[in-house]
C-alpha cells in the first residue's frame, strides 16, 4: 500500500503527540515529534544563555545543535540533543514557557523545518506541530487540525505531568496552554492555523483509541 504524508496540527496539550504516536505505531509509520524538536532548542538556548535579540548567537547556537529520536530498551521514543538524552527535562514547564518565544524566530524555524523535510521525504511518517500542513508539508495527503476544551486540556497535560512526579498547579498549566496558543497563533512567522482542507477532530469527549481510530480511518480514505 502507498505510504502517505499525515500532517496534525493543533493546539497545545490536545492529545496530537498520543495519537499521531499511536496511529504511526498501527500504521507502522514513523513518528516525528516536532514539538519536541522546538523544545530541544530552547534548552540548549536556555542552558547556553542565548540571546533572543542577537541574530549571530543564535546562528551559532543553530549550527551547534544536533536533535535526533531514538528508542529506548522499551521502544519509548528519546528526543536526542547533541548525544544525550533531554526527553524528560524538555518537557517540564520551565521550558513550556519558554519554547513558543524561541519557536517564533524566524532563524530557529527554517532550520527546524529543512530538517523536518529531509525527515519526512520518503512518506510512511505522522508528523505533529503547528504548521506542518501549511508550511513544513502542504501537499500532504491527509492533514488533521486537532483541538480541545482548554480545561479539559489543562486536566489531562496535569495528569500527564502527575505521572512523570512533576507536580504542578491546574492554574498554572491552564495558563501556560492559553499562552502558548495564543503566541504560536499570533506570531508572524508560520502562526498556527487551520487550513481548509485540514479534517478538524475535537478531543474534548473522545478518548485516546477512537482518536487513533479516526486517524486510521482518515490515513485509509486517503491512501
Ligand atoms: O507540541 P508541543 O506542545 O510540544 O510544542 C511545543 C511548542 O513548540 C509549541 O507551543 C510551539 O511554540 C512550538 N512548535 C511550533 N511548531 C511546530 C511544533 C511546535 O512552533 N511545528
Amino acid at each position: 500500500m502507498n505510504k502517505i504524508i499525515i500532517a496534525i496540527d493543533g493546539h497545545s496539550s490536545c492529545g496530537k503527540s498520543s495519537t499521531a504516536k499511536g496511529a504511526a505505531s498501527r500504521l507502522d509509520y514513523t513518528y516525528i515529534d516536532t514539538g519536541a524538536m522546538y523544545r530541544a532548542v530552547t534548552l540548549y538556548f536556555h542552558n547556553h544563555h542565548i540571546s533572543l535579540s542577537n541574530d549571530k548567537e543564535i546562528e551559532e547556537a543553530l549550527d551547534a545543535i544536533d536533535i535526533e529520536f531514538r528508542k529506548d530498551k522499551l521502544g519509548k521514543s528519546l528526543t536526542v540533543l547533541n548525544g544525550v538524552s533531554v526527553e524528560n527535562e524538555i518537557r517540564k514547564l520551565y521550558i513550556a514557557n519558554k519554547v513558543s518565544e524561541v519557536s517564533a524566530l524566524p532563524q530557529v524555524r527554517h532550520a527546524m523545518v529543512a530538517q523536518q523535510r529531509k525527515m519526512g521525504q520518503k512518506k510512511g511518517v505522522v508528523m505533529d506541530g503547528r504548521d506542518i500542513g501549511s508550511v513544513v508539508f502542504p501537499d500532504a495527503e491527509l492533514k488533521i487540525f486537532m483541538t480541545a476544551d482548554p480545561v479539559v486540556r489543562a486536566h489531562r497535560r496535569q495528569a500527564e505531568l502527575m505521572e512523570k512526579g512533576d507536580l504542578m498547579s491546574f492554574e498554572d498549566i491552564l495558563e501556560n496552554l492559553k499562552k502558548r496558543d495564543y503566541l504560536d497563533s499570533t506570531r508572524k512567522e508560520s502562526p498556527l492555523i487551520q487550513v481548509p482542507d485540514a479534517e478538524i477532530i475535537d478531543t474534548s469527549h473522545m478518548t485516546l483509541e477512537e482518536q487513533i481510530e479516526l486517524v486510521c480511518i482518515l490515513a485509509d480514505e486517503a491512501t
